[in-house]
């Protein structure tokens, strides 16, 4: 990843930490207008990168607050953006709404690894999160201390879907835990979960749904399961670049065909 960083750096498409700039919000050093309305979330600020010069067209550089590099290019002639978010719901929630309230993005997509739960899972499976389960407080301090249903939006659900049968993989629909803790000593969380009906966990789906729904955005989560809870199972390197790059076709052809 590092070298494809300096190897972006040179070729123009990652511009190094720009000193003194006024920012238009706290942490997004972009002006009105630099996102796209649709826009990739990976939650290392690499990966947003990689996403940018891997996937898309006629790319620029539109922040580098904090290295938290976003870009905005077009894919079949669709405008999107892609930024890093950080790992977990306040660092998420932070880049989410400042893009969602401030820079008028409407679109928003978590792409990301998940860690298996149900057996009925494979490594490398797809999976769209059509409802996230959370222990973080995030929500409920937002929500009055009541549970908030923190769901993806049907139709990119539904246009996901489309776009991964497409491309030949049957990607799950479900359930997912956006945890707090990734080294979580309840040692009793896993059975619960499983027992409940939650495929896999991650960190950020159930604060971006909450953040969607109040700046009236649309918002879709795709995982790829990186490794297994209850196997222990672990994807290589080489497998996780392969399926992340699927997961990302999956992503940008299903927002094409969401607009269509
Ligand atoms: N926990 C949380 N997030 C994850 C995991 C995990 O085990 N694996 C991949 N993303």
């Amino acid at each position: 990843m590092t070298v494809l960083l300096i190897a972006a750096v040179f070729r123009g498409i990652v511009r190094l930490p720009s000193k003194g700039a006024a920012l238009a919000t706290p942490h997004i050093s972009a002006e009105p207008g630099d996102f796209a309305e649709a826009i990739l979330l990976p939650g290392d600020p690499l990966r947003a990168a990689y996403i940018a010069e891997t996937f898309l067209e006629n790319v620029r550089q539109v922040n580098d607050v904090r290295n938290m590099l976003g870009f905005t290019g077009s894919y079949k002639d669709m405008p999107v953006s892609v930024m890093g978010t950080g790992m977990g719901i306040p660092s998420a929630s932070i880049y989410i709404t400042e893009l969602a309230r401030d820079f008028g993005c409407t679109r928003l997509v978590r792409v990301g690894s998940c860690g298996g739960i149900s057996q009925t899972l494979g490594l490398r499976d797809v999976v769209i999160a059509t409802g996230a389960c959370t222990d973080s407080a995030t929500n409920r301090a937002k929500y009055g201390g009541w549970d908030f249903a923190a769901t993806a939006d049907f139709g990119l659900v539904s246009a996901f879907n489309d776009a991964a049968s497409a491309a030949g993989i049957e990607a799950r629909t479900g359930l997912v835990h956006s945890s707090d803790l990734f080294y979580n000593p309840a040692t009793n969380a896993l059975d619960l979960w499983d027992k409940m009906g939650v495929l896999a966990v991650e960190m950020e789906a159930a604060g971006l749904y909450a953040i969607a729904s109040e700046f009236r955005a649309r918002a879709v989560t795709v995982l790829t399961v990186s490794d297994h809870l209850r196997t222990a199972a672990e994807t290589s390197a080489k497998e996780r670049e392969t399926t992340f790059d699927d997961m990302v076709r999956i992503a940008l052809d299903g927002l094409v065909l969401d607009a269509a």
